[in-house]
């Protein structure tokens, strides 16, 4: 008999569900929440409020897609931590009673060690150790991933996460949240080389990207007339959505080619630092089409392997946690009903 996990993640605005046989993804259920698009953010209230709406029916669906009953499953697995704490708590506290009312092991995972685990899900996987950009709207770091269950940090970001520095921009730029998606598909029909935005100068393998918002904001201010570092308001706020209106793609263009440059220069030193050759990305931000242009490229030059989780394991998805929770099924790593879920939490182990 195999090993079957069933798997929630609510760690944001996304509940989702999976069941997994033996590392196979048998269902994939994700529900989305609209509610928070005109508040240009996630509101947490509403995300919880969402999340205790949408998990019964989200599990029962990938149930019944499964083809396996809640008494095949042999664990359940969580999302314990990184997130918002009112979301998180709705995922664990469904997962706990699940395993008391049908006495099977809990497996607590970490959102960001399964995004990482995200490119194991697919038939050809990289071999260990791997190097992994995780990109998303709450984190952007490099993973070193020794093992399923080992794995460390080795650069982040130490202000703006990537999918932060999309998503603010394209506020700037007046586009409803989520921007990313929007940016990369204006994006595709400008020119990058269009407007210069810095590239921030910090050592080793951190990322920052909050000046890089600042330069666009003051850009914007002045009609694309100076990004430099001044607070100066030359233009009104007509001649500033003028200035919008007809260089959108431009813009977009030029901003994600360099978020894509500062990230993929880091990624580059870290797979120098450690001659690793077998590279991977993940996180929402992973689905930018500038960027798995440019990774899939620079792999090919420098001789990467290169992997990139399918569309669906990119952004947040219960495959992801089903995976690690196969993994961690494997080493018996379970936990008691009494597990807190934690809104911020690393992972180095
Ligand atoms: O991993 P994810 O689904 O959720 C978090 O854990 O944050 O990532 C969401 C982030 C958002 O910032 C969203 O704008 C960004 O991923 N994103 C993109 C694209 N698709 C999603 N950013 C740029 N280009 C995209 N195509
Ligand atoms: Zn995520």
């Amino acid at each position: 008999m195999g090993v079957t996990i069933l798997a929630i993640e609510s760690s944001c605005d996304d509940t989702g569900a999976a069941v997994c046989v033996d590392g196979k993804i048998l269902s994939n259920i994700i529900a989305n929440q609209a509610v928070h698009e005109k508040y240009g953010g996630v509101v947490p209230e509403l995300a919880s409020r969402a999340h205790l709406q949408n998990i019964v029916p989200v599990v029962d669906t990938a149930l019944k897609i499964s083809g396996y009953a809640l008494t095949d499953i042999d664990a359940i697995a969580f999302t314990q931590a990184p997130g918002l704490i009112g979301s998180l708590l709705v995922g664990a506290q469904f997962a706990k009673s699940l395993s008391l009312a049908l006495n099977k092991p809990l497996i607590a995972v970490n959102h960001m060690q399964a995004h990482v685990l995200a490119n194991l899900i697919a038939t050809e996987k990289p071999t260990f150790p791997f190097l992994c950009l995780t990109v998303s709207g709450g984190h952007t770091q490099i993973v070193l991933c020794e093992a399923p269950t080992k794995m460390k940090v080795i650069g982040e970001t130490i202000d703006d996460a990537a999918g932060e520095a999309f998503d603010k921009t394209a506020k700037l730029l007046g586009l409803p949240y989520p921007g990313g998606p929007l940016i990369d598909k204006y994006a595709a029909g400008g020119n990058a080389k269009r407007f210069q935005f810095p590239e921030p100068k910090i050592e080793g393998l951190n990322f920052s990207f909050s000046g890089l918002k600042t330069s666009i904001l003051y850009f914007l201010q002045n009609a694309g007339t100076s990004n430099v570092f001044k607070e100066i308001f030359m233009a009104s706020p007509e001649e500033k959505q003028q200035f919008i209106d007809g260089n959108l793609a431009d813009i977009c263009a030029s901003v994600q080619y360099r978020i894509v440059s500062i990230l993929m220069n880091k990624l580059k030193k870290a797979a120098q630092q450690t001659g690793i050759t077998d590279i991977c990305i993940a996180g929402g931000v992973s689905a930018n089409s500038g960027l798995r242009k440019a990774f899939k490229e620079t792999g090919d030059q420098l001789g990467w392997k290169t992997f990139i989780p399918a569309f669906e394991y990119c952004t947040d998805n219960a495959a992801m946690i089903a995976i690690t929770g196969y993994y961690k099924f494997l080493q018996n790593d379970f936990v008691s009903l009494d597990v807190s879920p934690m809104p911020r939490a690393g992972f180095d182990n």
